[in-house]
C-alpha cells in the first residue's frame, strides 16, 4: 500500500481553509489543521475526520503574531510527524488600511499572517518537503496585481507572497515545488458590511457573473498538488474577474 500522504494547512478550521482540507482528506491524505482562535470550529473538523478514518488528523493552535506561538506548534509539528508532502499556506489577515489611519502595527499583523509566516514555514518544513518530493501552495488573491483601495497594506502582502512563490520555486527546485493560487471572490469577508450594490458591482465585474465557492479553490489545490510539472505559477481562480 502506498505510504500514507499528510498535508499541513494553515487557518483551515473554517472557509475556504477547511474546504481545502475536507478536500485533501478525502483523497486520503492526512491532515494536520492549524487554527489561532477558531478552536471549536477545529476540533470538530478533527473529530468529523477521526471518524472517517482513524489517526487522520491532528490540530495546532499557533498565532502568526507571535513568534513564541509559532515555535511551539512548529515543534509540535515536526514532532508528530515523519512526512510531510503539502504545505497549504492558506491563513490571512484581512482588513482595510486607509492610507490616512495606517499603522506600523497592522502593516506588521498583515505581513506576518500573508507573507512573513508562510516564508518561516516553508524554512522550517524544508527538509521534509525534500524528502517527500513535496509542494508548497501559497494562497494570494487574484485582485493583487491590480490593487484594491483601502487595502494598500493587504495587497503588498499578498505580492510578496507571489513573489516569494517565484524565488523559491527556483531556489528549491527541483525537490520542492512551489504555486500559488490567486482567488477572486469566493466567501463575502466575515465582517464585511458592503451593500447589496456593491457586491453585484463586483459579480458584474467577473467573467462568469457569479461569486466562486471554495470547493473550487480546494480543486485548484489538488490539481497543484497533482500536477508535477508546475512551479513557479500564480493560477488565478476568479471566474475571469481578473481578465475583464
Ligand atoms: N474569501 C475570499 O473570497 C478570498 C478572496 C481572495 C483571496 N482569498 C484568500 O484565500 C485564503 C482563505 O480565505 P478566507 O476568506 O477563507 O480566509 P479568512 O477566513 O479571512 O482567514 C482564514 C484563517 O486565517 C487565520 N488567521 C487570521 N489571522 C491569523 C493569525 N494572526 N495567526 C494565525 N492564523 C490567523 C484564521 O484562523 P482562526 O479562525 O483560527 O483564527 C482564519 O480562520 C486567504 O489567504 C485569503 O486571503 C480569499
Amino acid at each position: 500500500m502506498d505510504k500514507e500522504k499528510v498535508v499541513l494547512i494553515t487557518g483551515g478550521s473554517k472557509r475556504i481553509g477547511a474546504n481545502i482540507a475536507r478536500y485533501f482528506h478525502k483523497m486520503g491524505f492526512k491532515v494536520i489543521l492549524h487554527f489561532n482562535s477558531s478552536m471549536e470550529e477545529a476540533e470538530s473538523l478533527k473529530n468529523d475526520f477521526l471518524s472517517k478514518r482513524k489517526d487522520s488528523c491532528i490540530t495546532v493552535q499557533a498565532d502568526f503574531s507571535d513568534e513564541i506561538s509559532i515555535n511551539k506548534a512548529i515543534k509540535e509539528i515536526v514532532n508528530s510527524t515523519e512526512a510531510l508532502d503539502v504545505l497549504i499556506n492558506n491563513a490571512s489577515g484581512f482588513f482595510s488600511t486607509p492610507i490616512e489611519t495606517a499603522t506600523k502595527e497592522q502593516w506588521s499583523s498583515l505581513l506576518d499572517t500573508n507573507a512573513t509566516i508562510p516564508l518561516f514555514l516553508v524554512q522550517a518544513f524544508k527538509p521534509m518537503l525534500e524528502s517527500s518530493n513535496g509542494c508548497v501552495i501559497n494562497i494570494s488573491d487574484s485582485e493583487v496585481s491590480s490593487g484594491i483601495p483601502q487595502y494598500s497594506l493587504y495587497c503588498a502582502a499578498k505580492a510578496a507572497l507571489e513573489s516569494l512563490t517565484k524565488s523559491l520555486a527556483k531556489e528549491l527546485a527541483p525537490k520542492i515545488r512551489v504555486n500559488a493560487i490567486a482567488p477572486g471572490i469566493i466567501l463575502w469577508p466575515e465582517e464585511d458590511h458592503a451593500d447589496k450594490e456593491i457586491r453585484e458591482q463586483i459579480i458584474n465585474k467577473t467573467i462568469l457573473g457569479r461569486i466562486g465557492h471554495p470547493e473550487d479553490i480546494a480543486a485548484a489545490a489538488y490539481l497543484l498538488y497533482k500536477s508535477t510539472y508546475m512551479t513557479g505559477q500564480v493560477l488565478k481562480v476568479d471566474g475571469g474577474r481578473s481578465s475583464l
